[in-house]
């Protein structure tokens, strides 16, 4: 072939070196298997670290009645039932144990008195069970990964961009990427594949996702034949910072909320009372002192109406802000200095305080913080068997956020990181005994496959007087957040589609300038092609799911369907003209051992 490739050979590759990349190549390893990570940037900048609060995890160690069936129970409502319940089974029972190996690894969780790793309040969860570590718990558990990979002699592979899986007839071969140091091409041999490459938030314009999300694992499935799940459900934090302009989007801690704070609009009141589901009521606390009396009370189950779900306070504070109640830069305020002492929210919140005073020079001990919804996490994701993490591409694994199901249509704050250890763990798991079993008839790469992948992504150096990749990626980043935002219609998803579809046309004549070594026009170049197929998944999803439930609200459909779409999922898949095409699925039901306990208050 003409195009030269650097060619390594593996086991098990994993793309991604977050939480579930991490998790899944120490398990591979683990396993006996030969593997390698591979990320798109350098080892320890993963979105990880945004899950700030804590990983959400029934160890009962302020409360001693919570199980794992509760936190099923909360995990499968805060989905408003879409989940698929074997996976909120799975983890729901395995996050405790995931946590306790993550200790002997050396995290540092923060204590109780009497020395057990200490659990945080979080919305939608019953009980506080989120073992955390200050407001940096993403960080700690990637510290602590990332250290035990090292020392494992896990070979990583950085700031190299994967842009094509390779496949052996029906089943996986490897991966085909480049160097973003020097634009040289690599191919990675290797039977099983899992991916971790986390979201999707760069196609909107205002995100708590950072350069690297950029749809690439959900895309690079999609194009190897995969399914994804329940694409339309999309999370919008309720709390990211919105000004200054420059920090717009940054994540504001659900720690705040849960440590205390309240949502006040530009009246003062707190206005979180006026949107509470009638059946939360009696569960509502009206008072700090109520909520706090809440912790310490175990008959009186009372809870601020801060810590509704994600979805139902993002809609919230939109709703506010569109009524004209908003903050002077378009959020609302949330406010913690005057409920909790100065000592006590550096001690539970030094990240935000620092944040707060580096980036807004607002002091958090004092004053309020303005915030508004960002785009933080896709519950969408790659169709996986339950167990093992396969999709129905043969050796092709997906954990953590690129996996779909786990989260129906909502995630719980907290979930995403036990998330990210269980199925992590299993993914790596059972990639390594699929590689192993295949004993002398592993699948080979094929020398036109390479070619045709170096060529695509060399395109963009060969058109001349193209588009400009930065004015696509800006134009696609309004669509998605003016069409396919919090609140959604059938209109408005049309406009989208058609304006996606466009753009996938101008994308056909990108140019780039210069050379390959560092371009982040050519970078960027490539990774808008992944941006623009899945958000054409997004809003196709978004388009025919005819209900609200979630993180997809309709206000032309504003009602839960329990009847017909509670009981479907919504898969999209690659037609042969290149398009994303949706079909209904029946969504898996739960035996009626796990359904009961649904049932119970
Ligand atoms: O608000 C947070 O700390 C984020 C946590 C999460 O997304 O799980």
């Amino acid at each position: 072939m003409a195009t030269e490739v650097e060619t390594h050979a593996y086991d098990v590759i994993v793309i991604g070196a977050g939480g579930a990349g991490l998790r899944a190549a120490i398990a591979a390893h683990d396993a006996g298997a030969k593997t390698a990570v591979i990320c798109k940037s350098l080892l320890g900048k993963a979105h990880t670290v945004m899950a700030e609060g804590g990983i959400a995890a029934a160890m009962g160690n302020l409360w001693p009645e919570d199980n794992w069936k509760v936190h099923f129970r909360d995990t499968m409502r805060g989905g408003k039932l879409l989940n698929h319940w074997r996976m909120a089974e799975l983890h729901a029972k395995e996050a405790p144990e995931r946590v306790w190996e993550l200790e002997q690894w050396g995290a540092l969780f923060d204590r109780t008195p009497e020395g057990l790793i200490s659990q945080r309040d979080f919305g939608g969860h019953r009980y506080a069970r989120l073992a955390h570590v200050g407001d940096r718990t993403g960080l700690e558990m990637i510290r602590t990964l990332q250290q035990r990979a090292v020392a494992l002699g896990i070979d990583v592979f950085m700031e190299c961009t994967v842009t094509a899986l390779l496949k052996d007839g029906d089943r996986m071969a490897g991966a085909f990427g480049y160097w973003r140091e020097t634009g040289r091409f690599v191919c990675f041999e290797s039977p099983a594949v899992v991916l971790a490459t986390g979201g999707i938030g760069k196609s909107w314009k205002v995100t708590s996702n950072s350069w690297e999300y950029t749809g690439d694992g959900h895309a690079l499935a999609m194009k190897a034949g995969a399914g994804l799940v329940n694409m339309e459900f999309v999370q919008f934090h309720p709390t990211g910072m919105v000004w200054p302009p420059s920090v717009r989007g940054i994540l504001v801690t659900e720690s705040v909320r849960g440590d205390g704070g309240v949502l006040k609009n530009s009246d003062g009141e707190r206005f979180m009372f006026n949107y509470i589901p009638e059946f939360f009521k009696a569960e509502t606390a009206d008072t700090i002192e109520e909520a706090d009396r809440w912790y310490t009370d175990k008959k009186n189950n009372r809870r601020p109406p801060e810590l509704l779900p994600r979805d139902e306070v993002a809609r919230a504070i939109n709703s506010e802000i569109k009524a004209g109640r908003g903050s002077p830069h378009g959020g609302v305020f949330l406010d913690i200095a005057s409920r909790r002492s100065a000592e006590y929210i550096q001690k539970r919140l030094p990240s935000m305080y620092h944040q707060f005073k580096e980036l807004a020079q607002v002091d958090i001990t004092k004053d309020a913080m303005e915030i508004g919804p960002t785009c933080h996490y896709v519950m969408g994701g790659v169709e996986v068997d339950p167990d093992s993490g396969e999709s129905k591409v043969t050796g092709l694994y997906a954990a953590g956020e690129v996996a779909g199901g786990m989260h129906g249509a909502n995630r719980l704050g907290g979930n995403s990181l036990g998330d990210l250890l269980v199925f992590g763990k299993r993914a790596g798991e059972y990639a390594a005994r699929y590689a192993a079993n295949l004993a002398g008839s592993g699948p080979v790469v094929h020398a036109d496959d390479l070619e045709a992948a170096a060529t695509e992504a060399l395109a963009p150096f060969s058109t001349e007087g193209g588009e400009n990749p930065y004015s696509v990626h800006q134009e696609l980043q309004t669509v998605m957040q003016n069409l396919v935002g919090i609140i959604r219609n059938e209109e408005e998803l049309n406009t989208a589609i058609k304006e996606i579809d466009s753009l996938r046309r101008r994308i056909d004549h990108l140019s780039v300038e210069g050379h390959r070594q560092y371009n982040p026009g050519w970078n960027l170049a490539i990774d808008l092609k992944n941006m623009l197929l899945v958000s054409e998944a997004v809003a196709k999803a978004a388009l025919e799911r005819k209900e609200s439930r979630g993180g997809h609200t309709r206000d032309d459909y504003p009602m839960t369907d329990y009847s017909y779409w509670g009981k479907r999922n919504l898969i999209c898949e690659l037609a042969e003209n290149g398009e994303v095409r949706t079909r209904e699925q029946p969504l898996p039901e739960p035996p009626p051992e796990l359904a009961e306990l649904l049932e119970e208050h």
